[in-house]
């Protein structure tokens, strides 16, 4: 097992595939941005699979792939069946603005990927082209529906709620959900970057006791998923809506995750600079025992929670770029 400083055990890596998006979500990545990562910067399969099999040897279980736009890295299904054959990993999953989804879905599903997310802060097409930048809303609703047909199960909805943007949609949200089967996530924009410095930032503890008193919700028995979100369940326990709120109320204290950057480098917190470079070890014909080393080091550099609030500018970096 991988445990940090503050005895936080390390089970959970999210891999950003690519930097790259086909969207621009305006809390995410400015308009026109031109800084991604170059393509002989980007890990290969080999190095990832390589990489991967090290954490996963030394207690890493759950893998998601993200990006950016994880479905814009090419082979993304053949990378997704190589890890998950790798032994340890029991948790495979995939976080994605659905855009292609409908065309992968089915090869993304035998590649025993399970479960995604997906980005959808808006049921309004023009809403979401403000948002994305982009007429996106058509595309990203065929794409969830293909990927509801494949049987990944639980497809959740992750939306990002913006003070007069779309706060005024998530009851709508809520209740198509709920029709769905999906789980909805409302999440707190964090400043990463200027873009999400300049998001209206929307506390989300109001919008929770309402959506409460209105779909008869109460909170859920038992910890649902892996990570951050605190959910509250319908009364016949048929659907759960999930909040994510890093500014209103921080969970850095059972933090199990660290982000690996497509060109290898190893983020230990989303709100710190703390980081490690893989790529450099992998072309150097670092040896396995070498690469476990590098990685318990690195495990010791994870900080014990972000600034975000008290150091609103101290993040440059977008979204994309970490792996959201
Ligand atoms: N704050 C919160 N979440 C963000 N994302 C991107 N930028 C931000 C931000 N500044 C998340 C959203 C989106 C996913 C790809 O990354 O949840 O759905
Ligand atoms: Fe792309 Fe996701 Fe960022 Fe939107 S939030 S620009 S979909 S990476």
């Amino acid at each position: 097992m991988l445990t940090d400083r503050f005895g936080r055990s390390i089970e959970y890596l999210r891999l950003s595939v690519t930097d790259r998006c086909d969207l621009r979500c305006t809390y995410c990545l400015p308009k026109g941005f031109k800084g991604f990562e170059e393509p002989q910067h980007w890990l290969t399969f080999d190095e990832i699979e390589r990489l991967l099999a090290a954490f996963a040897r030394l207690g890493t279980s759950r893998i998601r792939l993200t990006g950016g736009e994880p479905l814009l890295r090419r082979g993304l299904p053949e990378l997704a069946r190589r890890i998950g054959a790798l032994p340890g990993i029991r948790d495979l999953s995939l976080s994605t603005n659905a855009t292609r989804l409908d065309r992968y879905a089915p090869a993304l599903k035998a590649a025993g990927i399970s479960r995604i997310n997906v980005s959808l802060d808006s049921l309004d097409r023009e809403c979401m082209e403000k948002i994305t930048g982009h007429d996106s809303l058509p595309k990203i609703m065929a794409g969830i529906m293909a990927g509801k047909a494949a049987g990944f199960l639980p497809i959740k909805i992750n939306m990002v709620a913006m003070r007069g943007v779309n706060d005024d949609e998530i009851d709508d949200m809520a209740a198509f959900c709920i029709e769905q089967g999906f789980i909805l996530r409302l999440i707190e924009a964090m400043p990463m970057g200027a873009t999400g410095r300049d998001a209206a930032f929307l506390d989300l503890g109001p919008i929770q006791s309402r959506l409460k008193e209105k779909f008869n919700l109460r909170p859920h028995a038992s910890e649902l998923g892996g990570g951050p979100a605190r959910y509250l369940t319908t009364a016949d326990g048929s659907a759960n809506i999930g909040f994510i709120t890093p500014m209103s109320q921080h969970f850095c204290a059972t933090c199990n995750r660290v982000r690996l950057a497509v060109d290898g480098t190893l983020y230990l917190c989303l709100g710190q600079e703390e980081k490690f470079e893989f790529r450099p070890l992998l072309r150097d014909g670092a040896s396995d025992a070498e690469l476990e080393a590098a990685i318990r080091s690195a495990i010791e550099l994870k900080p014990q929670q972000h600034d975000f609030r008290e150091q609103p500018g101290k993040i440059i970096r977008f979204m994309a770029q970490t792996g959201g």
